[in-house]
């Protein structure tokens, strides 16, 4: 398949793995490298030991990386440290893209900007950013409330007009070809994948969280801030996160405040976040959990997304007659 992102990053397939915090390890991001996507180390928070050792394990396989923006803003020297292992791209969510973007280009990293409203993918082109991702609410982990089918296309039309130079992905809810094959047609030129490549053999997650999401269907997860008041991180407040529902959100969900003071809850919840309880903890999956039904490896994951997605296209002349 080929689109102008396959071709602007030398790519077999349209698809670039999400920089998942924790869970997009160095080993994930260079199996999606070799399976013909685009692999993105997880940066998340900016631990710089733990960055070094994604890189370590990605090895010499070329992948990109990608940070919470406004947590980087508070130890930017991770931006220069990953900068030097010259990745593929440099990917900047959840905050303002403006401090860092011309550190970016002057280093000549192609800089991804993933959004949740059109007027932050205009702010995100007007920084030059050369991919912006759409993401909807659908999305596992951090995100906004537009849902990705209206989102992408809307994006998709400001940037033909304002900036046709600027690659667009999709994300949110994307874990098959049916996905893929959706985007395509919303305007992008391929996708961002998170929770599907999170339930893989080669990502980074506890065994239980996984077949937690692998039971649960989409109407199982919820956006909420439970996990970030239990972890007393300050995450500002226009973002939510998409986990599996469970005890401590059914709980803590509509007063998460009072969380943040209970250092009991905070402990367990801790507890069970280091041993990968999806009870006593939470798991971050998208709405696409109840797409979700194995753990395969990588390589097999992308094979097929990638194949019956084409397959599908070559049936569209079917349906026009
Ligand atoms: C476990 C998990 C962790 C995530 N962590 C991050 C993150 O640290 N930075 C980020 O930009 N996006 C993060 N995301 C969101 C992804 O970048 C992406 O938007 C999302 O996974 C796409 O939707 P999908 O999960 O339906 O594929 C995370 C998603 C998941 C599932």
């Amino acid at each position: 398949m080929r689109t102008r992102l396959t071709d602007a990053f030398d790519l077999t397939h349209p698809i670039v793995c999400a920089p998942m915090a924790f869970a997009a390890s160095g080993r994930l991001a260079a199996a999606v490298t070799h399976a013909g996507g685009l692999g993105l180390i997880g940066g998340g928070y900016g631990n710089p030991e733990w960055l070094e050792a994604a890189f370590a394990d990605a090895g010499n396989t070329r992948v990109g990386c990608g940070f919470i923006t406004w947590k980087m803003a508070e130890n930017q020297a991770v931006l220069d440290q990953v900068l030097a292992r010259n990745p593929a791209a440099l990917c900047l969510s959840f905050g303002d893209p403006a401090p860092f973007a011309r550190r970016i280009s002057e280093v000549g990293i192609p800089l991804i900007c993933q959004v949740q409203t059109l007027r932050d993918a205009q702010h995100a082109a007007h920084c030059g950013a050369q991919v912006i991702v759409a993401q909807g609410s659908e999305a596992g982990g951090h995100g906004e409330r537009r849902g990705t089918i209206t989102l992408v296309p809307e994006v998709a039309d400001w940037l033909a007009g304002q900036a046709p130079d600027v690659l667009l992905l999709a994300a949110g809810g994307i874990a098959d070809g049916r996905g893929l094959a959706a985007a395509l047609m919303l305007g992008a030129d391929g996708v961002l994948i998170g929770s599907r490549l999170w339930a893989s053999a080669e990502a980074q997650v506890s065994e239980a969280m996984t077949d937690a999401a692998l039971a649960a269907t989409g109407d199982e997860t919820i956006r909420s801030t439970v996990m970030d008041a239990a972890r007393d991180i300050n995450w500002p407040t226009r973002y939510t996160a998409r986990v599996l529902r469970n005890a401590v959100t059914d709980r803590w969900h509509h007063n998460p405040d009072q969380l943040r003071t209970d250092m009991a809850a905070r402990a367990d919840w801790a507890e069970g976040w280091a041993s990968g309880d999806p009870v006593r903890a939470n798991t971050f999956v998208g709405e696409a959990t109840g797409l979700i039904h194995d753990r395969p490896p990588v390589a097999q994951i992308i094979d097929r997304i990638a194949h019956e997605a084409e397959t599908l296209l070559k049936r569209a002349p079917d349906w026009t007659g």
